[in-house]
């Protein structure tokens, strides 16, 4: 069957199947996400190497059919091959095991697999990461971003392009997090520009960063930018570690009891961690 037949095919069965879906958070209908993530597909088989089109648009078209509505992977196998099921059914979270386990549980089945079928799971975390539902609040988003640097970090080898492409999406949707970000106020902007901020040399080679300490500065603006990092910051990981920061002016700030540290924006942990550029034999207490 030529590309398009097989196109064909998918997207009739997924249109059957996703009919009464809607896209949360607006009133589009599925297939709107469905034919996304088959364009973001399309293009990236322009750009690979040895990339299977027509096996990878199947999917690309199929992916959320066992997730959300009542096809058998019986049925995607008699109509479309066990390849195209099994690879289905590997994008399909378990819904028995517990929540924080879905995710990496799916990426692992989906690891065995053809190179195409972690294609799609860029494919489609990309076409995710858009304008968030107004309903979700900060957590929420930043939750949905530490997942997408996950598929990044798992998914990097499958397929170049689109994990270049979902590197950039990521960075983007940085913004959504910051949108919702209450801004810094003048008096706490001047507060922060007149620090001597102090360079912590034990840390010089490893996580390179500068700190002032509460009881040298004035105290009243240092429990007002504490509070303003704690609460209008968003979670991320140091190491095992989970840490709020807050991204101002070119540096990312986070706050420890009589310490608010500071580091250039590009040497946090979750930005190294997408770099590789993580420290070798670094461990914390
Ligand atoms: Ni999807």
């Amino acid at each position: 069957m030529n590309t398009q037949t097989l196109y064909q095919k998918a997207i009739k069965f997924a249109g059957e199947k996703h009919k009464d879906q809607l896209i949360p958070g607006s009133k589009s209908n599925y297939l709107l996400h469905l034919s996304n993530v088959a364009m973001e597909i399309l293009i990236a088989s322009y750009n690979s190497n040895n990339f299977d089109k027509g096996f990878a648009l199947q999917i690309a078209l199929l992916h959320d059919i066992l997730e959300d509505t009542d096809t058998t992977i019986k049925e995607l196998e008699s109509i479309f091959g066990s390849d195209v099921a099994k690879a289905v059914a590997a994008l399909t979270i378990n819904k028995d095991l517990p929540k924080e386990q879905q995710m990496q549980d799916s990426l692992n089945r989906i690891k065995e697999l053809q190179l195409e079928v972690w294609a799609v799971k860029l494919a489609d975390r990309i076409t995710n990461l858009q304008s968030p539902p107004p309903n979700w609040n900060k957590e929420k988003r930043s939750k949905y971003l530490d997942q997408a640097k996950l598929i990044l970090k798992e998914l990097y080898n499958g397929n170049e392009y689109l994990a270049n492409r979902l590197k950039e999406k990521i960075e983007e949707y940085k913004k959504y997090l910051n949108k919702i970000t209450l801004n810094l106020s003048n008096d706490l902007k001047k507060f922060i520009e007149e620090q001597k901020w102090t360079f912590a040399k034990t840390y010089a080679k490893t996580w390179p960063h500068e700190y002032i300490v509460q009881e040298k500065v004035d105290n009243k603006k240092y429990i007002k930018l504490a509070a303003h990092i704690d609460t209008q910051g968003y979670e991320s990981n140091f190491y095992n570690t989970k840490q709020i920061y807050y991204d101002f002016n070119g540096y990312t700030y986070w706050h420890m009891e009589n310490i608010i540290n500071r580091c250039v924006y590009k040497d946090t942990y979750h930005q190294r961690e997408i770099d590789g550029r993580l420290p070798e034999n670094y461990s914390i207490k």
